[in-house]
């Protein structure tokens, strides 16, 4: 991405490895620096803007990619599909060319993964992903800091799925594919992933296995990760709760994973719904690492999308 245009970061799948680890040893240096204490040695987005288009609520994705910017030098503008003419019926392509005229970098939260695509067509300054229906992308870049933090470089290693096969799930199946590890996931057949995204996980030669045991798939995995069972835009309801109730990370099914492996869930989370309070507030989960990793995460990628530090 960003050879003929703007640099956008829509999806992991757009990337090739070689790419996607520098981001991530950007944004592990990054990490260290700001660990130290030491101010930062330069502020490479200075007099940067950064609009955050947010359709939908957020915590971790609003606050994180707003101190990034300010750490990095630059300025973010915080905006409501509801609050914008968007809202009202202006168009994804006029608010994309009217916003570049104005701001340096664009990041969206919408569902419509769509109108998410829409908006890096007709944008002429780089637009982030900041989660649609079909792909969370910043997300997994945190949760691969993270996993790497704790356990070591993930190429080779296991990581399993349980539960619904959502958004994040599809962006830890790019992932797979372009940072060589293996992803077992285990959905309920009525929430598994969608074909196509199995399919091109396929064609990449991934590692992706699909099974509907929770059991073989954290068997020998390193990472046991998951996500609620009501994503933005589902409905909440008994038949999804039933459905997805057999896949709930519980300490029985974290002591089938290999020793030592992390708990992993990129938060909200429902205690005793998709995790057992044992398990997300117990030792093995780094649920809150991953939580502060979106801010060196997005460092990473706010720099990879202005070229800044060297990307
Ligand atoms: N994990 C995540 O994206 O959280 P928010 O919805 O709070 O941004
Ligand atoms: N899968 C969740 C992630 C929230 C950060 C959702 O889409 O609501």
């Amino acid at each position: 991405p960003g050879r003929h245009g703007p640099r956008h970061f829509l999806d992991l799948k757009d990337f090739s490895g070689a790419q996607l680890r520098a981001v991530l040893d950007a944004s592990a240096a990054m990490k260290r620096h700001r660990r130290r204490g030491e101010p930062p040695a330069e502020r490479p987005l200075a007099g940067k803007n950064l609009a955050m288009v947010f359709d939908r609520p957020s915590t971790r994705t609003r606050v994180s990619f707003d101190v990034a910017m300010r750490e990095l030098g630059g300025e973010t503008l915080m905006l409501t599909g509801s609050e914008m003419q968007l809202g009202r019926g202006e168009t994804v392509g006029d608010t994309a060319r009217v916003l570049s005229r104005f701001v340096d970098a664009i990041m969206i939260r919408i569902l419509d993964h769509d109108l998410m695509l829409e908006l890096a067509e007709y944008a002429t300054v780089p637009v982030i992903n900041a989660l649609t229906k079909v792909s969370h992308p910043c997300q997994i870049m945190a949760d691969i800091l993270t996993f790497e933090e704790h356990r070591g470089p993930i190429p080779g290693r296991t990581v399993a799925w349980s539960g619904d096969a959502n958004n994040v799930l599809a962006s830890w199946v790019h992932a797979a594919a372009r940072l060589d590890f293996t992803l077992n996931i285990a959905a309920p057949p009525e929430l598994s992933a969608p074909p196509a995204l199995l399919a091109w996980a396929k064609e990449q030669g991934a590692r992706v296995n699909v099974t509907t045991d929770p059991f073989a798939a954290v068997d020998g995995a390193e990472a046991v990760v998951t996500d609620c069972w009501v994503s933005m835009g589902d409905d909440d309801d008994h038949h999804r709760h039933n459905l997805l109730s057999p896949y709930q990370v519980n300490a029985k099914l974290m002591a089938a994973a290999a020793k030592d492996a992390v708990f992993m869930h990129c938060l909200p989370a429902h205690r005793d719904e998709e995790v057992t309070a044992e398990v997300i507030d117990g030792p093995q989960s780094v649920v809150f690492d991953e939580a502060e990793n979106r801010l060196h995460a997005q460092k990473g990628i706010l720099a990879w999308c202005f070229g800044a530090n060297g990307l």
